[in-house]
């Protein structure tokens, strides 16, 4: 009797369940893709790449919020293969996630079938292998969320919405790359630059890759898809208005050219105002002694004659870039990702109540090149560490939380191989910082989630640092960079249960450890919290005829 209350709030929460049951009525999106090996010359040469039903980049994604999607990938390569989304949060669903930590690798000759649903996100996203180094041979392709038609966007609606998926790019194969990292050697610099698989080197034609009519328009988004570099993206005689950061509006300042970090993506507008003839679109390495360039042609609908030799030029330094970053602002007034569970969006009112700060560093194991958090460098055990837990063997395959909040100062001088796994309270409001003592750019992603970037800063962070945070509009994304000996933080509220990959988009650095886990359990494992693991999981490891666990209830 005194239960009442209970019932009634289990009630509630059927009834609030019953919501997503409604939801599960949402379109669905159907996919089928057949992955293989083929050669193409990005930049020139032959090589080995990744094609999704023949194109390179994969196919678009292109759906609507709430909408639910359902990939069914053959696997025709001949090493095992899976996908992540992203930035696409999979509320509950870890299971979707497409991670060596949360999956077991789809086998070669053999197909799974990804599904889940992109609820109320809206944006700029793309999906790309996280096995082996397959990522230097591309199999990325866009993933576009558009917002529902009742929800107001704060901008007309384009005369079209171009993808423009940059990044630098080796010629060696990844194959040949992957042996350099397992031999313990770096990949060391990329050879060039592709825009949408291209460099301009591959065919010599003067195709332009993008059209525009007059007066109109059109959306860019551009995403950094590549392995090592900072890019810069500009376009001759055109400015670029910004208006979505990661699946959020932003306030729309205009710029004459967009440093784009690894893993992030950008939508700008750009107005087709200038004398109609051909422009070039150019995107540039940053940071780098000898900038690799690429450029594309976007070609004014009935304009007359070539674009100028001229190309714009990229800037300089990182100042620049870190100013940048400082103007961005998400629009408050426009709608947007959910608001957080306080039921706004004002997370600078809320109390942390953890504070997590995370030191990348490089250096050897047994003579060979490896990158760590905070001291330990991760290996992906056989067993997905998702798996181990959902199936109570953890203790078996890793130890939780090797590492410390707070590293000691030295922490990172030594390297440690392990699985890397951290634990979080569920729904805590967590600060986390990124120190960066090294020379290089880092950039960084978390699965699950989006956070708000409340200061990017040079130095090291203390506590009195909370001082430059940006606690009113800070734009909510999913991947911050940090400039070379210089800190970022982000804060977040870890109410999606699950195991989330925290990531350097960094390729060679992600591949040799500079990755971990955390993992966020619902007290009660309950339905309400976290789906339950679909029945066509795959298994593998230590877990692969093991019954399976008790299921959780709501
Ligand atoms: C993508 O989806 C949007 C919204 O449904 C639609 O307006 C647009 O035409 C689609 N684009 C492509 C290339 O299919
Ligand atoms: C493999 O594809 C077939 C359809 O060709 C489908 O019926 C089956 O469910 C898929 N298997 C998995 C594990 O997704
Ligand atoms: C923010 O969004 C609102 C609502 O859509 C829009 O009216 C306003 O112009 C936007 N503000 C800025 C500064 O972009
Ligand atoms: C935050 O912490 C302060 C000081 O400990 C406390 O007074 C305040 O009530 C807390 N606010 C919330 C929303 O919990």
């Amino acid at each position: 009797m005194c239960n009442i209350n209970l019932l009634i709030l289990t009630l509630i929460s059927i009834l609030s369940t019953n919501v997503f049951v409604v939801k599960s009525e949402d379109p669905y999106l159907f996919y089928t893709w057949n992955v293989n090996y083929a050669t193409l010359s990005p930049l020139g040469v032959p090589q080995q790449v990744i094609q999704i039903n023949g194109k390179f980049p994969g196919p678009t994604i292109n759906c609507t919020s709430n909408n639910n999607i359902v990939v069914n990938v053959f696997n025709h390569l001949y090493e095992p293969l899976l996908f992540t989304w992203n930035g696409i949060q999979q509320r509950k669903n870890s299971w979707q996630d497409g991670t060596l930590g949360t999956n077991c690798p789809i086998q070669p000759g053999t197909n799974f079938t990804y599904h889940f649903q992109v609820k109320d996100q809206i944006g700029s996203y793309f999906y790309y292998p996280t096995t082996a180094l397959h990522r230097a041979a591309g199999g990325y392709g866009p993933l576009t969320v558009h917002s529902r038609d009742l929800i107001p966007v704060p901008f007309d609606r384009p005369e079209d919405d171009y993808t423009v998926l940059v990044g630098d790019w080796y010629s060696k194969g990844h194959s040949n790359l992957k042996k350099l990292l397992d031999g313990g050697r770096s990949l060391g610099r990329p050879d060039g630059i592709i825009i949408n698989g291209k460099s301009g080197k591959s065919d010599g034609k003067d195709q332009p890759m993008f059209t525009m009519i007059p007066g109109k328009v059109y959306r860019y988004r551009i995403c950094n898809v590549g392995m090592k570099n900072s890019i810069n993206t500009r376009i001759q005689g055109h400015s670029m208005k910004l208006v979505e950061v990661e699946g959020s509006h932003t306030v729309q300042n205009v710029y004459d050219s967009l440093d784009v970090h690894l893993g992030q993506c950008y939508s700008v507008l750009v107005t087709a105002d200038q004398t109609p003839k051909d422009y070039i679109f150019v995107a540039s390495t940053r940071f780098t002694k000898t900038p690799l360039t690429a450029t594309a042609t976007i070609r004014y609908v009935g304009g007359k004659g070539p674009a100028s030799a001229t190309l714009p030029e990229a800037p300089v330094g990182w100042a620049w870039s870190l100013n940048q970053f400082r103007s961005f602002r998400w629009n408050l007034t426009a709608s947007a990702a959910r608001p957080n569970p306080q039921g706004s969006y004002h997370y600078g009112k809320i109390n942390i109540t953890r504070t997590i700060k995370f030191v990348n560093s490089a250096g050897s194991v047994d003579g060979k090149l490896r990158y760590a958090v905070n001291g330990v460098s991760h290996i992906d055990p056989e067993t997905p560490v998702k798996l181990a837990e959902y199936f109570g063997v953890a203790t078996k395959v890793f130890k939780y939380s090797l590492i410390s909040d707070e590293p000691p100062s030295g922490a990172g001088d030594k390297i440690t191989m392990a699985p890397n796994v951290i634990t979080a309270i569920f729904r805590n409001f967590v600060e986390i910082i990124f120190e960066n003592h090294e020379k290089s750019v880092q950039s960084w992603h978390l699965d699950g989630y989006s956070f708000f970037p409340v200061a990017i800063e040079p130095g090291r962070w203390t506590p009195d640092k909370r001082t430059k945070y940006n606690l009113i509009d800070a734009v909510s994304r999913h991947t911050v960079h940090v400039y070379p000996k210089s800190w970022a933080a982000v804060m977040t509220t870890l109410d999606n249960a699950g195991m989330w990959n925290l990531r350097s988009m960094l390729l060679e650095r992600n591949y040799l450890g500079q990755q971990l886990y955390i993992s966020v359990l619902s007290p009660e494992n309950s339905l309400r919290d976290e789906y339950n693991m679909p029945d066509d999981n795959l298994l593998c490891g230590l877990v692969k005829n093991m019954a399976n666990p008790k299921p959780y209830s709501i």
